[in-house]
């Protein structure tokens, strides 16, 4: 992603529908700038892993618009044809619980991506390194 980072305008997302529906984000507005690291603190069912898996393209929100980048990803419905894509290119996900696949080592697990996408193997763990550029 280059540029302007993220931009979350009122994301809205419901889960279920008539009385057993929960309004688990309510109008969200938030950015964050390229390169900046946010954490997320709320108590338990506020929504944090909510908003990451929409912002992840993991779930579909409710409404709302969502920007990455320049691209407007989701604007009252997705914007993006290839979602595989969106998330194989453009984003990484480390869940709540671990999908992490137990014989590869740390790197291994960050490079498989990367490799998914067509990265050699060599490059992808050179990105994979945690090594920050330029140092
Ligand atoms: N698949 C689902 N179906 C219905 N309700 C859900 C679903 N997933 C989450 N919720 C509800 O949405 C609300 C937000 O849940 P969420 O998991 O996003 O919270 P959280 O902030 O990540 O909590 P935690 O700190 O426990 O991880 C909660 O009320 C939760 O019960
Ligand atoms: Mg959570």
């Amino acid at each position: 992603m280059q540029g302007k980072g993220i931009r979350i305008e009122n994301l809205k997302k419901r889960y279920g529908t008539g009385n057993t529906a929960v309004d688990a984000l309510k109008e969200i507005n938030m950015e964050v700038a390229p390169g900046e690291v946010v954490g997320l603190i709320g108590p338990s069912g506020s929504g944090k892993s909510t908003l990451l898996k929409c912002l992840g393209a993991v779930i579909d929100p409710t409404g709302g618009r969502m920007i990455l980048g320049d691209k407007v990803i989701y604007d009252n419905s997705w914007m993006v044809r290839d979602l595989r894509a969106l998330r194989r290119d453009k984003i990484g996900f480390v869940f709540q619980a671990p999908y992490l696949i137990p014989f590869l080592d740390v790197i291994d697990n960050v490079a498989l991506l990367p490799m998914l996408a067509g990265i050699s193997n060599k490059e992808a763990r050179k990105k994979s390194d945690g090594t920050p550029r330029g140092a």
